[in-house]
């Protein structure tokens, strides 16, 4: 087993605490460097100390091999220098699972049959896991994998904040809020690159929409860009130390990400340290000089003719021209050389194997899923199913078979496995029960909708939402004539993809007729939504007694599920993000700020998702942090470590007595916000500052303690241009969601 853990030691310094100066408030402390805690996990930085090498083999290298190695020559790859023993730079997407192979000069799939992966979990169902822990496996395992197909970087974790709910690729991503989103980014980062892979972070940065992606200008002030858009970036680069980061599609105040100054260097290289390499996203770099010149280094694209890519003839005929010197091209190979000697893609001595589709990648791909199921309402107790007595279950709905290992514009795996939720139920219901399967509602889209038909197409797909009245009166009758019915509804990945955002949170297909008509038919109805985004569930969750939320969940999915329907495993996922009520409710809805059109200004700042929610009152159908367990908690006993006010170093340790009251063993998701109601500046009503993921036993009480460093209660000062911690009073909130927060505690800085 590697080193997995790193003791739980603060893993950052203060390197300085500045003096006051005249832009900022008296008696505020400004910190030169902060962090935003709590990551238990360390990555290994790259080594410098290959430098020499590097040297001597830029020495020998042509202009035209220096080029071949700053640009896809093929799909997924650079070009190496054989005759110095460089290899290609190999990639492969991506957050599911690694990809298929694609051919080398297009995208079509290169027909292997020794290319399939475990399929893991998409993004969302990972991060409403709340388990770090996981997140290094998850890491682990796709690094492994990705190790075995012979691949040097993993294009992933994608982790671009969830700003609005139509997001196409929310599903992927991981979270609205950037303290949970380091908690799951980190530990994975670490888990991949354990297995000389490196990562790509992506989409660096400010990619929150697919609306106009490749155009888009985001403009926001700084103090939102540090506090909510970049932690998940700086803790990747600081923390995990990922070793490259690619640039986004979009604008950033006027220039392209791969364009971009300010991003590429001065926050990334000089104020991080970053010393790995920026790999474009496919077909972003628009010029040859002013990209290299910002900081990107290699351009990958979409199908060729390669050489014209603009890190390729272009690039030797700006040297030609003297419009670029031969020393900015040797930057940037150094630093492609620098990642091949620590992945030991050059010297492969001691290089990791990996490994692909094994039993254990299947149970880790079967944990992730089995935490990340969120039980939103169970209000008859109907869940865990009692069997007792029970001879036939009517299971309906399109994602009763649907599988999502591919699909949609975008990344998938070709997995050899995806256990879907009827055969999930099948496999873990004992034969005396009858299950009947009746569709009822069927994914259907309209005929000229072009990104169903794998065209590229930045128009989401159409569906037909009518129900056929055939499937619609099948199910009904199979509803009245069970015991009970189990609907699978929701979205799939084609619906929910890149490259489009969604038109509304209105569930498509016609499913919530069906529901309702299926509710009214049998009341022991349970409904299911497999989906990665929120919808517009407020009817349905007026309407029914019990739901459950599920996600594009893996290989595993299927038993995972079935597992929580039945009790084997009691829930413990928690909402990444919230669902509102209405689309209206969110905020870049309701300024009208998205989708923008050449551009995107953030007009909320730092009130994104919760912190908007919280802020202006505004009640959720289901708050961020939100899920149920067949137990319950109850918590008592909040303490601080401190009576005495804490100063800018210390770290304060917040404890609570948590006790199972119910009946089953589970896990509860501690969680801890943070208010200044007498700030001077504006601040979110309330902000997540750690949480702990705890298993308890029935009966048993824990005490939970959850570290919460001072510096990390520091707002980013735009006047000073500094993290600042404000002296005073802070109310620490702990609870189970956002919005049910049972102690608190109040305490003083310095
Ligand atoms: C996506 C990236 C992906 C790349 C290569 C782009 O369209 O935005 O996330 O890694 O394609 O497949």
């Amino acid at each position: 087993m590697k080193n997995r853990f790193i003791p739980l030691v603060s893993i950052f310094s203060i390197l300085s605490f500045t003096a006051c100066n005249d832009s900022k408030e008296a008696g505020d402390l400004a910190l030169a460097e902060t962090s935003q805690e709590n990551a238990i996990f360390e990555g290994k930085p790259l080594s410098m100390e290959y430098e020499e090498e590097i040297t001597n083999l830029i020495s020998q290298m042509t202009l035209e091999e220096k080029a071949g190695m700053l640009h896809g020559t093929s799909m997924f790859a650079t070009s190496g220098v054989p005759r110095l023993g460089i290899p290609e730079l190999t990639m492969a997407d991506g957050p599911l699972g690694i990809r298929e192979e694609i051919s080398r000069d297009s995208w079509a799939p290169a027909g292997w049959d020794n290319d399939f992966a475990t399929y893991l979990p998409a993004g969302a169902g990972l991060s409403a896991t709340w388990n770090p822990q996981l997140a290094y496996t998850f890491g682990d395992v796709i690094g492994a994998e990705a190790r075995d197909r012979n691949k040097d970087v993993l294009l992933a974790p994608a982790f671009n904040i969830i700003r609005t709910p139509l997001g196409g690729r929310t599903y992927e991503y991981f979270s609205e809020d950037p303290f949970l989103n380091i908690q799951i980014t980190v530990p994975y980062i670490v888990g991949v690159q354990e297995n000389d892979v490196a990562v790509s972070v992506k989409h660096y940065a400010a990619n929150n929409q697919e609306t106009n992606r490749g155009t888009v200008d985001v403009q926001m002030d700084e103090r939102t860009l540090r506090e909510i858009y970049l932690p998940a970036f700086e803790a990747a680069i600081k923390d995990a130390h990922a070793y490259t980061v690619m640039g986004a599609y979009n604008k950033f105040r006027g220039d392209y990400l791969n364009e971009n100054e300010y991003m590429l260097q001065d926050v990334l290289r000089d104020e991080w340290g970053f010393k790995g390499i920026v790999i474009s996203d496919w077909a972003a770099i628009h010029s040859t000089v002013k990209a290299l010149k910002a900081g990107a280094d290699v351009e990958m694209g979409t199908p060729g003719p390669f050489n014209e890519f603009y890190f390729a003839d272009p690039l030797i005929a700006a040297v030609k021209s003297g419009e670029l010197s031969e020393e900015e091209v040797d930057k940037h190979v150094r630093r492609v050389l620098r990642l091949m000697y620590n992945i030991k893609s050059i010297d492969t001595t001691g290089r990791a194997k990996g490994s692909r589709n094994t039993e254990q990648h299947l149970k880790d791909a079967y944990n992730i899923a089995s935490e990340s199921v969120v039980l939103l309402k169970n209000d008859k107790n109907m869940l865990p199913l009692n069997l007792e007595g029970v001879k036939s279950i009517t299971v309906i709905g399109d994602n009763a078979t649907k599988k999502n290992a591919l699909g949609g514009f975008g990344a998938g795996v070709k997995t050899k496995l995806e256990v879907t939720p009827l055969e999930g139920l099948k496999n873990r219901l004992p034969e005396s029960i009858k299950i009947t399967h009746a569709p009822g509602y069927l994914e259907r889209y309209s005929k000229t909708d072009k990104a169903k038909f794998g065209d590229i197409t930045l128009d989401g797909p159409v569906t037909i939402n009518e129900l056929d009245p055939k499937l619609l009166e099948e199910a009904v009758n199979a509803a009245k004539n069970s015991d009970v019915a189990i609907i699978f509804a929701g979205s799939n990945r084609d619906y929910e993809t890149e490259a489009s955002d969604r038109a509304s949170l209105d569930l498509p297909f016609g499913q919530e007729e069906l529901i309702e008509k299926v509710m009214q038919a049998n009341p022991n109805t349970i409904v299911v939504m497999i989906a990665g985004a929120p919808f517009d569930i407020e009817n349905i969750e007026q309407q029914t007694s019990t739901l459950v939320w599920s996600w594009f969940n893996g290989s595993e999915g299927g038993n995972a599920l079935a597992d929580v329907l039945l009790g084997k495993v009691n829930p413990s996922g928690k909402l990444p993000w919230t669902m509102p009520k209405d689309l209206k409710d969110s905020p870049a809805h309701a300024n009208n700020s998205f989708p923008g059109d050449e551009v995107a200004t953030y007009d909320e700042g730092i009130l994104v998702g919760y912190r908007w929610f919280d802020t202006k009152n505004i009640e959720p159908l289901y708050p961020f942090g939100y899920g149920l367990s067949y137990t319950d908690f109850e918590f008592a006993n909040v303490k601080a470590d401190k009576k005495e006010a804490y100063k800018a170093d210390e770290t304060i340790q917040v404890s609570v007595d948590v006790k199972n009251t119910g009946e089953f063993d589970g896990k509860e998701v501690v969680q801890l916000y943070v208010s200044k109601s007498d700030s001077k500046v504006e601040r979110a009503a309330q902000e997540l500052k750690g949480f702990k993921k705890e298993m308890i036993a029935k009966g048993e009480t824990k005490t939970v303690t959850i570290d919460v460093p001072v510096r990390d209660l520091a707002y980013y000062n735009m006047n000073s241009g500094q993290w600042t911690v404000e002296p005073g009073a802070y109310t620490l909130k702990l609870g189970n969601s956002s919005r049910n927060l049972k102690q608190e505690v109040v305490i003083e800085i310095q």
